[in-house]
């Protein structure tokens, strides 16, 4: 038996929890918020973040961060923009033989670095591994069959997270290319909140798929030029999770966008879902892929809807109307 501190008390980080209760795992979930977990206490369940979820009774909750002290394995389950600053307030607490599990999908904002990058900036030395993957926490909480990737440079640490968290509804894959994994849960929230708006402006199937698939080769084309593997993106951190962020309902991404295309304005969207990691990953994004110089058609399209007033009716005739080339990635070969 292992212990476990997930620092996060959100959707994923309560699905994780009961993951690892589940495969017999002593569990305990840090928040930041006394009065989050106080209202879970009461009723076992977070009411606006996991509704019909009930929580085990075997899961702790606190507060106090130093519950972190003694453990084996910590996995941050916060949303990217609090990641930093959720890591500093830990570090203190982490030893180097404890395994640090980075759930948090997104790039940080200025920086452009990857999660995992931002915790190796604030913790030296311990193991890091990368969860990702097609994962809705609320699926993954209602124990229906999931998917996901652990990556890591570590490949033991990869090893033993993959062997603690695995249980008969979770299956877990190792992969050592944690700059592919990374990138591809992070940027498919871009391409989701476009499949939203897409949805919104009342287009079809046709137009998603296109979306997805163009989607996932701008996507692979920063991340091979970031350093990651090609065949990445074509694994479940890729265009797996691409797939389910694009189609599900449960995507909050997909849903703030939808919103977007229907004209409610982008602040006002994610004001209205709550986490929308692609709104904040896709001007990092933009950023980057300036930077990097490598074409991203899609990410830029959405960052002038996001950030610079676009017209959300605009893009889509702008994306069609775009120089005629070979399907294939000339770069990527
Ligand atoms: N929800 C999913 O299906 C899912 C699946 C895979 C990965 N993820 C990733 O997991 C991360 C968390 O997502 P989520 O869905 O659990 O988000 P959430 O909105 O459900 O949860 C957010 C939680 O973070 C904590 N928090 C909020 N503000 C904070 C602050 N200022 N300081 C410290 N802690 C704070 C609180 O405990 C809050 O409940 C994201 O990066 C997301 O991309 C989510």
């Amino acid at each position: 038996m292992s212990k476990i501190v997930i620092l996060g008390a959100g959707a994923f980080g309560i699905s994780i929890a009961i993951m690892a209760a589940e495969a017999g795992h002593s569990v305990t979930i840090w928040s930041a918020f006394e009065s989050e977990v106080e209202s879970i206490l009461s009723i076992r369940e977070h009411k606006e973040k996991l509704p019909g979820v009930k929580i085990p009774e075997s899961i702790g909750f606190t507060s106090d961060i130093s519950c972190i002290s003694g453990s084996d394995m910590v996995v941050i389950g916060v949303p990217s923009i609090f990641v930093r600053n959720v890591v500093k307030q830990a570090a203190p607490y982490i030893t180097p033989e404890m395994i640090v599990v980075n759930t948090s999908k997104g790039l940080e904002d200025g920086t452009y670095l990857r999660m995992s990058q931002v915790i190796r900036e604030e913790i030296s030395d311990s193991p890091i591994v990368v969860l990702s993957g097609p994962s809705h926490a609320e699926e993954v909480a209602r124990k229906m069959p999931t998917t996901i990737s652990a990556a890591s440079e570590d490949e033991k640490a990869a090893a033993t997270v993959q062997e603690t968290l695995s249980n008969g509804c979770l299956r877990i894959y190792l992969n050592d290319d944690v700059t592919g994994c990374e990138l591809g849960g992070s940027l498919k929230n871009i391409i989701a909140l476009c499949a939203g708006i897409c949805d919104g402006l009342g287009y079809g199937d046709n137009t998603i798929a296109a979306l997805m698939t163009r989607g996932i080769t701008e996507i692979a084309r920063l991340g091979v030029a970031m350093g990651a593997r090609l065949d990445t993106f074509f694994g479940l951190t890729g265009i797996g999770d691409l797939i389910v962020t694009c189609t599900s309902l449960h995507s909050r991404n997909r849903r703030a966008g939808t919103l977007i295309g229907k004209g409610v304005s982008p602040d006002d969207a994610v004001k209205q879902v709550g986490t929308v990691e692609g709104y904040y990953c896709c001007k990092a994004a933009y950023g980057l892929s300036r930077k990097m110089n490598v074409e991203m058609p899609i990410t830029e399209e959405l960052y002038k809807i996001l950030f610079e007033n676009g017209d959300v009716n605009k893009p889509l005739a702008s994306l069609m109307s775009r120089p005629s080339r070979h399907e294939r990635e000339q770069t990527l070969v």
